[in-house]
């Protein structure tokens, strides 16, 4: 079911990407022309696998360089003026609100799941080492958003650290989510996870969209949870959104069920 929007739609963030391409090693991966995300609180991108869903993702954060050309945040609904993110160096990504999960799991080897926690909204604006990681200061600042989340995912030991590789891509997602987002871009966030907890990953991207207007564009092949959170679905093969439309219209779609899902996966 569709999260409750207490957001107005139209001051959400949208992304707009206008005649993008990027080609590896002289193969198209992709090509798209004319694609707008965030018309609808959670929007999912599915297709299979090599469709370029991920380096879509990677050229919106411009940490993959386009080959031609531009991707633009319109921050405050479509009408507002643009941002130019293909312009703009990634790490400059989150101060405009937008962040990225990532597919591949990405993690602290040395730190404790609390610290890498604290690290993740520790401000970086005071470049002086002792400064930089003011531990005090975002300990008070966010302890309880960080205690609260632990809770909720049932970390039992927060000075301990993160072994298996659900708990490391989960704790990628909270990361993420601290950071309060504008747009959260989630890659496969659910790969790894086991059900209840990839459940309540669910429960916390819904809520967040409906009560901080947090706008979400989700790639996943956990096919679930793309029906069960998105209101919107583009669907992706060879490098190209070829379809648009509900989740409903997309499952049931044929070029989606030949390309993709296959019979078995189509219908209820
Ligand atoms: N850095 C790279 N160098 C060369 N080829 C790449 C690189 N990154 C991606 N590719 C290729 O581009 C194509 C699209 O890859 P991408 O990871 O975007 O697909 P995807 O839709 O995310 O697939 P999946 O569902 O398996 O994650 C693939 O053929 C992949 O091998
Ligand atoms: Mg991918």
């Amino acid at each position: 079911m569709a999260a409750e929007t207490t957001v107005p739609l139209d001051t959400r963030p949208r992304i707009h990407l206008e005649k993008v391409a990027k080609s590896f090693d002289g193969r198209v991966v992709v090509d798209v022309d004319d694609l707008v995300l965030g018309n609808h609180p959670i929007e999912g991108l599915i297709g299979p696998n090599g469709a370029g869903k991920t380096t879509l993702m990677r050229l919106i954060m411009h940490s993959t360089r386009l080959d031609r050309g531009r991707v633009a945040l319109h921050p405050d609904g479509p009408e507002s003026p643009p941002i130019v993110l293909s312009e703009m160096p990634t790490h400059h990504m989150a101060h405009h609100g937008l962040v990225k999960t990532n597919q591949v799991i990405m993690d602290f080897e040395k730190l404790t799941i609390l610290d890498s926690l604290l690290l993740s909204v520790a401000r970086s604006k005071d470049e002086r080492p002792h400064r930089l990681f003011n531990e005090d200061e975002v300990y008070e600042r966010r302890a309880e958003d960080i205690r609260a989340y632990l809770e909720r995912f049932g970390f039992p030991d927060p000075l301990g650290y993160a072994r298996s590789a659900g708990e490391k891509k989960l704790l990628d997602i909270i990361r993420c989510l601290l950071l309060a987002p504008r747009v959260l871009l989630l890659d496969e966030p659910a790969a790894g996870l086991p059900e209840d907890v990839r459940d309540r990953m669910m429960d916390v991207v819904k809520e967040k969209s409906a009560s901080d207007g947090m706008s979400v564009v989700i790639v996943e092949h956990d096919l679930e949870v793309v029906w069960s959170l998105s209101e919107y679905v583009h669907f992706m093969a060879e490098g190209r959104v070829i379809l648009q439309g509900d989740p409903e219209e997309i499952r049931q779609h044929d070029t989606v069920i030949e390309k993709y899902l296959g019979s078995e996966h189509a219908g209820s």
